[in-house]
């Protein structure tokens, strides 16, 4: 049977009445005043675009946001399973609610998303941590009204992780606050990859497409709303449509979004280097609003390594890629992740990622020591290296990248770049240049979220420091 790729509309209006139930329920209790939900999201931009789905369902409910868990009346925790480190965080910070349960008894608390959709770790969050009502997998997001009624009106806990397979649901609405700098705008979800090492398939489902006319009413209305930045997200946006058969591919929806008039830039990730083709750099080239930074995750120099990741690209064609990228995009700016210590990685194989991290020069590097996740292929991959090894070749990728990242920011300074006025960081303004960097500048707080021209005027190490030299808009 074909496969359904979308949550009907009579499914989604029938979470309408869910809604008003829950808006009157608080209503009642605290007879009148505004209900207060905290959310906080661990993990990828994927979740903090569904965080924002959530809080937009949240606000159709009547609940404004706080930023103080002990003020909340709802609390929402959207969880990263990537690596055992992330998981281990969201554990320690679910645990310490149950003192703000005690105090409060009719705080809900939730908690969503990656983390959830493995049966083991809802069933963990299940038994360990009785004062957590409402467990919802990543599926499931919108059917939260419903769940949420359940909790409230059924007096019981609710645990919902089915897993449908990948449907979009369409027309949530959606909360981004209050800063207009820049929006997070999902274009795919899931993932068919199947890297060796990697969770996220199996929490996320199979990889499916937004219609392009969807996207690009949605980029039309952000433009509108004023927002200076669009990031397209997916976890493979290279393989835009082609599981749909769309005839509009990734390239070809980027170049529709760059057609749209208004003066914006547009970012995306993430990338997978076997689906990224010279026609994508082209395309680039072309489109003038299509920001110069590109993320591009390579994982490992050692194509033996490669080969156990499943990744399905040697280093010879990755480099490839990149050189081709900088033929005809001579001002692009690449970023990476890496991992070090996977499975056996050898002496020799970590020595193939330096030279390739050399070799590129990225801007920056997330670096990420292998993390065994359980369900994955990897987990059961003969493994002698120690930890002890496996942190000291982080070290040392860590200092070959900071020199590399030292040597781009020194050629930075003297230089003016369009930027945006992005975030207040107490004391100063972070600005973002085109390829991604952040430099420091002293600059009134009224102009957050505007365009600037930003002079670099002095690189320390990784931090680069700026003046402000024209205001746009
Ligand atoms: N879809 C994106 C990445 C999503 S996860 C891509 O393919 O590029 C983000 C990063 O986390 C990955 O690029 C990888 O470097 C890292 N990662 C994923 N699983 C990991 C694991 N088990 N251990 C350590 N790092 C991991
Ligand atoms: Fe994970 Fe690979 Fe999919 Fe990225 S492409 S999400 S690393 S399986
Ligand atoms: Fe984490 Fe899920 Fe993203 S596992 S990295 S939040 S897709």
């Amino acid at each position: 049977m074909e496969r359904e790729t979308f949550v009907s509309e009579a499914e989604l209006a029938a979470q309408k009445p869910f809604i008003e139930q829950v808006r009157g329920y608080y209503s009642a209790l605290l007879s009148g005043k505004q209900p207060l939900a905290f959310v906080r999201t661990f993990g990828c931009q994927q979740n903090v675009a569904d965080s924002e789905k959530v809080m937009g369902m949240l606000k159709e409910m009547g609940f404004g946001f706080t930023d103080t868990p002990d003020e909340a009346d709802f609390i929402l925790f959207n969880t990263c399973a990537v690596r055992e480190h992330a998981e281990d965080r969201v554990f320690g910070n679910v645990g310490a609610l149950k003192r703000l349960k005690e105090d409060k008894p009719s705080l809900v608390i939730a908690v969503c998303g990656c983390m959830v959709q493995q049966e083991h770790i809802a069933d963990k969050f299940y038994k360990s941590y009785p004062f957590v009502s409402l467990l919802f997998g990543t599926h499931r997001l919108h059917a939260f009204p419903e769940l949420f009624a359940k909790v409230l009106f059924g007096k019981k806990r609710v645990k919902d992780i089915t897993a449908e397979d990948g449907r979009i649901a369409e027309g949530l609405p959606v909360y981004r606050g209050e800063d207009k700098s820049g929006a997070w705008l999902p274009i795919m979800y899931g993932c068919n990859n199947f890297c060796t090492y990697c969770i996220v398939p199996y929490v996320r489902g199979r990889e499916r497409s937004r219609r392009p006319e969807d996207i690009v009413a949605e980029a039309k209305e952000l433009i509108a709303a004023g927002y200076k930045e669009i990031t397209l997200l997916g976890q493979n946006v290279n393989s835009y449509g082609k599981a749909e058969g769309y005839d509009v591919d990734f390239p070809a929806l980027l170049k529709m979004i760059n057609d749209l008039p208004g003066d914006f830039l547009i970012r995306f990730m993430t990338s997978h280097p076997k689906d990224a083709t010279k026609r994508l750099f082209d395309t680039i080239a072309e489109c003038k609003k299509v920001s110069r930074h590109f993320h591009l995750p390579f994982q490992s120099g050692s194509n033996r390594i490669l080969k156990e990741m499943n990744r399905r690209y040697t280093r010879e064609q990755y480099l490839d890629l990149i050189a081709y990228a900088k033929s005809v995009v001579p001002d692009i700016a690449f970023t990476s992740d890496v991992i070090v210590g996977f499975p056996n990685e050898t002496e020799e194989d970590f020595q193939a990622t330096l030279d390739l991290v050399k070799e590129v020069g990225f801007v920056s590097l997330f670096t990420f020591i292998y993390s065994k996740r359980e369900g994955t292929p990897a987990a059961t991959m003969f493994d002698p290296v120690t930890h002890e090894e496996k942190g000291k070749r982080m070290a040392r990728l860590t200092a070959l990248q900071e020199e590399i990242a030292a040597e781009h920011s020194a050629a930075l300074v003297g230089q003016t770049f369009k930027a945006i006025l992005e975030n207040d960081a107490g004391g100063f303004i972070e600005a973002r240049l085109p390829d991604n960097r952040v430099v420091r500048v002293q600059a009134d707080k009224a102009l957050l979220g505007k365009r600037a021209d930003v002079t670099v005027t002095e690189a320390k190490s990784w931090v680069l420091y700026g003046e402000v030299t024209a205001v746009y808009d």
